[in-house]
């Protein structure tokens, strides 16, 4: 089959674009997805370079369980695409369907929504024309408005974004503010926290405020500006949740601007994993910092379910044929577009 093999940890050089890789076979209650559309998120170039470090050593090369990962690999952790083939156990009547593929493995059981393995990175993932998945790893979205590229998008950004507002408790009414707004997780948590009911402030630049309103945002903040003196007059009596994949610097402000009982939740710090928390602002007013990773089952479920009402409209800003897998990671380091990376990976007419 056509994939995209990284054979070692590093630059794009890793990543050998293959015709005469084995078509994998689905074992007992597994099945068989014929890839049709992924899309490129940071987690496949952070596990590509190793850049996820060990605990206490952060320079280490290593995946994000803080070890190398086993080569070859096929990465990709987005997949949408149809059943072809089922495992011993499973009924026939699975086959042909579309389905969202959950990209994350829960092998714990006494804690059921343990994350122990991510496909793509811990399993072949959807850098491929077929990949082998646990059944209950896979989605039925045969009923959902969005074309296979749109679903593509989902799985990794709204499902992080998905997490990060139940975590945060988010309620229709509710005023939350977003941060990374114009990235891939950061855009997810608009559309689905406005499809929530929310009120959506975003934080991003002057860039992206035509795109962030579209997307649902009631406000942008603008984070070369005054942030601070924005958010006086925006949210006078703050914010009930902050849901942030930035830290940096901004970070220190959060905590004060949120009511009494809020909560910030994070998933990211593509500004900087080193914050500063002045605590009175948290225990005085009894407000908590929350970290989030991925989503859970329910999560995902419920993500599904918008995915099938067409409740979510996932902005594409460039597709790339899989065998250019290297210049379509290249375009997303760019950030020129908003919008999400799509690889097509099923070759002839979608
Ligand atoms: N925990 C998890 O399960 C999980 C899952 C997915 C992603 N993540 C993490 O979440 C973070 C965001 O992921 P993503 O896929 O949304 O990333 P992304 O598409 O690269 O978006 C990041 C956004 O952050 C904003 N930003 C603010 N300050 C920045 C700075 N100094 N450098 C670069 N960007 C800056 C930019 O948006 P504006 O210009 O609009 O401000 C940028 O578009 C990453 O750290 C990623 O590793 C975590």
């Amino acid at each position: 089959m056509h994939a995209v093999v990284l054979t070692a940890h590093g630059g794009p050089e890793g990543l050998v674009v293959r015709d005469d890789q084995p078509i994998p076979s689905a074992g007992s209650g597994q099945v068989r997805v014929a890839v049709s559309a992924s899309s490129v998120n940071n987690t496949d170039i952070w596990a590509r370079e190793g850049a996820y470090g060990a605990p206490g050593n952060p320079a280490a090369i290593a995946g994000w369980r803080g070890v190398p990962l086993t080569f070859p690999r096929i990465q990709g952790i987005d997949a949408v695409g149809h059943i072809d083939s089922v495992g011993a156990g499973l009924d026939d009547s699975l086959l042909d369907r579309r389905v969202l593929v959950d990209p994350a493995i829960r092998g714990n059981p006494e804690e059921p929504d343990e994350i122990t393995g991510v496909l793509g990175s811990e399993i072949d993932g959807a850098f491929a024309e077929y990949l082998v998945v646990d059944a209950g790893s896979v989605h039925d979205v045969s009923q959902s408005p969005l074309t296979d590229a749109q679903l593509g998008c989902l799985p990794t950004a709204y499902g992080t974004a998905m997490g990060m507002l139940d975590r945060a408790e988010i309620s229709p009414g509710a005023r939350v503010l977003i941060t990374g707004a114009s990235g891939g997780v950061g855009m997810a948590a608009v559309q689905l926290a406005a499809a929530l009911g929310a009120e959506v402030l975003a934080v991003s630049t002057s860039a992206h405020v035509a795109e962030l309103h579209d997307s649902g945002a009631s406000a942008v903040v603008d984070r070369e500006e005054d942030v601070e003196a924005q958010l006086r007059s925006l949210a006078p009596d703050g914010v009930e949740a902050v849901i942030d994949v930035v830290g940096g610097d901004l970070f220190d402000l959060w905590p004060s601007i949120l009511a009494t009982y809020g909560r910030i939740v994070v998933a990211g710090a593509v500004a900087g994993p080193v914050v500063s928390v002045d605590l009175r602002q948290l225990y005085l007013r009894q407000r908590r910092i929350i970290g989030s990773t991925m989503h859970t089952q329910r999560q995902f479920e419920r993500l599904v379910d918008l995915a099938n009402s067409g409740a979510v409209d996932p902005l594409i800003a460039a597709r790339f044929p899989l065998a250019d897998m290297a210049e379509a990671q290249n375009y997303f380091l760019k950030k020129s577009e908003m919008g999400k990376v799509v690889v097509e990976v099923r070759r002839g007419p979608k």
